[in-house]
């Protein structure tokens, strides 16, 4: 189908949603403390896993000045086992604000709900649209997948852009009654017919009817999400460079990786003893011995969000302490209590002292 038809899955959705939809404890009712505790709760975790989490949640915090006024502690305690607990902090920081803002009341208004702490546009859709019958859309993984097989769309759904632009179009069609059900609908839609892994169930589609996808039998190659493009590998070559009972380091340029922390000595590259060593004379270091760090993989790996270091260590003892030459000389005690170390050089240093 084209993407200008897509009015017409309201009506079949909102039909099938009034006979199919699954009796979840925060459908019971609209009140939006529900709504958002459960919409929190379900971003990282499954429907099934949610459940006993968001009873017991209720049970003990049953309003939104009980969860403002309650200790850390009860919180993380009743969390603990979803994870990602920033999601907690977040909700007991907005129940404060909604206490302090707006006298304890869930804002109603689409701009207020996103502005709190840990509401995205995701979350804001979803409580406006089901606790305030607002015509907004929440479009997750579960309606991206629904709506990319319908209209058989190749864009890429990692591309935020294109999310914003499913959002709107879904706006433009939302109904003038049941707009909490519709935002439901095709969340639901998502997770128990048109599912990800495995066979969708399109003969139990409500949607079959007018879906590119199915009528092509292609369903399994949407949606599509581009690969996050491959880390770059950079091979360093570290040294640690000992005189008595101190070790030398540096500080970093203050742009790229690790701008301006401080560093091992290193080098681009996976240098030879030879280049090593020349690199040492230059910089007028007394060398006694120049040894390589053996390492039963073949290097030591960091990785970082966009790069990934691959490492060979060198191992130089020194006769004296090079004079002016840039360095910093530091004993293992200052290197453990004082000296932040980024973890890439702190994993080289630990294995020495293995
Ligand atoms: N996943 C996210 N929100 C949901 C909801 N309201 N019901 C079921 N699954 C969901
Ligand atoms: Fe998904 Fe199949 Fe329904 Fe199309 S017909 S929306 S592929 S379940």
């Amino acid at each position: 189908m084209e993407q200008s038809r897509l009015g017409e899955i309201v009506a079949p959705l909102l039909d099938w949603y009034h006979k199919n939809k699954r009796c979840l404890p925060w459908r019971e009712d609209k009140e939006p403390y529900h709504v958002w505790v459960s919409e929190i709760m379900l971003q990282q975790t499954r429907v099934e896993a949610v459940i006993p989490y968001y009873e017991r949640f209720m049970a003990h915090l049953p309003a939104i000045a009980s969860l403002a006024s309650c200790e850390d502690e009860e919180l993380f305690k009743l969390w603990e086992g979803l994870g990602y607990y920033s999601r907690a902090r977040n909700l007991k920081k907005a129940a404060q604000e909604i206490c302090a803002k707006y006298q304890g009341i869930f804002p109603g208004k689409f701009e207020d709900i996103l502005g709190l702490p840990g509401i995205g546009a995701y979350t804001a859709g979803a409580i406006s649209s089901i606790a305030f019958e607002e015509p907004r859309a929440a479009v997750d993984g579960n309606v991206l997948r629904v709506i990319t097989r319908l209209t058989r769309d190749c864009r890429d759904i990692a591309d935020s852009k294109f999310r914003e632009g499913i959002t709107q179009a879904l706006e433009r069609v939302y109904p003038q009654t049941g707009r909490g059900d519709f935002t439901q609908s095709l969340m639901e839609l998502g997770a128990v017919v048109c599912v990800p892994n495995g066979k969708p169930k399109c003969g139990d589609c409500p949607l079959g009817f007018l879906c590119g996808a199915y009528q092509n039998n292609t369903q399994s190659e949407f949606p599509v999400k581009k690969k996050k493009a491959a880390r770059k590998i950079e091979q360093k070559t570290i040294m640690i460079i000992k005189y008595q009972d101190r070790i030398a380091i540096g500080k970093r340029e203050s742009k790229g990786v690790l701008s301006g922390m401080w560093e091992l000595p290193n080098l681009d590259g996976d240098l030879t003893k030879a280049q090593v060593f020349q690199w040492l004379s230059e910089r007028e270091f007394a060398i006694k011995e120049i040894q390589k760090m053996e390492d039963k993989r073949k290097s030591l790996k960091h990785i970082f969000t966009h790069i990934e270091w691959h490492m060979t260590c060198w191992i130089v003892t020194c006769e004296s302490i090079a004079e002016e030459n840039g360095f910093t000389w530091v004993t293992a005690e200052q290197l453990e209590h004082e000296i932040a170390l980024p973890t890439a050089f702190k994993k080289v240093y630990e294995k020495l002292n293995k």
